[in-house]
């Protein structure tokens, strides 16, 4: 396992070498310490943060405060896993310097490896802008969730042929303007396992199939804690909601029956301080 922090270079050598990349969601300290010492090889700080921590219906409603703020809380978890922030809705739609402020705000802030945004071929241009400003940039085509209401929901994308090109052209461009990487999600396998054999730069799937260089899910599914919407592609590796219902109901239980806390869950005094406290005040009513 490499043991050194990711860059742009070992993805791309993991990628050249035939060695599937792992990638996974988060959004707080203690999750991305796990995942990094796990060995997973990149992190994407997802607007998903908007649904499966805030509650939010869709990922509209992620700000840029918000990012910067879970980006750093990740960032300071990672010395080997590469950590990408996702730029939310609103900071990337307007001008290009509006766009290049707001990116330059997740790595001197939050002090994050790269950023990815949503990019259709209106945002080439910002991507390249990026790109020049010396920052990693991960493209993302397919399913793109911030376009929830144009899509009228959240369904695979490039099924017909028209839509099919749509996505091999905008994968094209955006490697022409200079991502490391490019997210495929919910697209059909076939079509992004060619879209990967087209490219130089690796292709991540989340819903897109083996055919990728990558695997990336959304760790609150992963581990069972996000029920409001799961999608067809994601896994269930194990039921933490089911776990932590029962801890805190265990909890509950020893509280009402004076189980906890016990001695060793008590700091200790000596009976003269006691003593000396009950002269100084009375003693105290039962
Ligand atoms: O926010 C997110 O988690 C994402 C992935 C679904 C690609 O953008």
């Amino acid at each position: 396992m490499n043991q050194k922090k990711h860059t742009v270079r070992t993805i791309q050598q993991m990628r050249d070498n035939g060695e599937t990349i792992t990638m996974l969601t988060a959004y707080d300290y203690p999750t991305a310490k796990q995942i990094n010492d796990a060995g997973i090889d990149m992190i994407l700080v997802g607007d998903s943060c908007a649904m499966v921590v805030h509650g939010h219906p869709n990922t509209l409603t992620a700000t840029m405060d918000m990012m910067v703020l879970h980006c750093a809380a990740v960032a300071r978890g990672c010395n080997r896993t590469m950590v990408v922030a996702d730029m939310p809705f609103g900071s990337f739609q307007y001008g290009i310097e509006e766009t290049m402020r707001n990116a330059a705000r997740f790595v001197t802030e939050a002090k994050v490896d790269a950023v990815k945004f949503e990019a259709t071929p209106r945002h080439i241009e910002k991507t390249r802008a990026i790109v020049e400003m010396g920052i990693a940039v991960v493209g993302h085509v397919g399913l793109h969730p911030q376009a929830v209401g144009a899509l009228g929901g959240l369904t695979v994308q490039g099924k017909s042929v028209e839509t099919a090109r749509k996505v091999v052209r905008e994968a094209l461009a955006l490697q022409e303007a200079g991502v490391f990487a490019i997210i495929f999600e919910a697209v059909p396998a076939k079509l992004s396992a060619y879209v990967t054999r087209k490219l130089r730069v690796p292709t991540i799937s989340i819903g897109g199939g083996p055919g990728c260089s990558g695997q990336l899910l959304v760790t609150p599914d992963v581990l069972g804690m996000f029920d409001a919407f799961t999608p067809g592609f994601a896994k269930r590796y194990q039921d933490f909601n089911g776990l932590m219902k029962e801890t805190f109901a265990r909890y509950a239980e020893e509280v009402r029956t004076g189980v906890f806390p016990g001695e060793e869950h008590s700091y200790k005094m000596s009976d003269e301080v006691l003593e000396a406290i009950e002269k100084e005040f009375g003693a105290a009513s039962a």
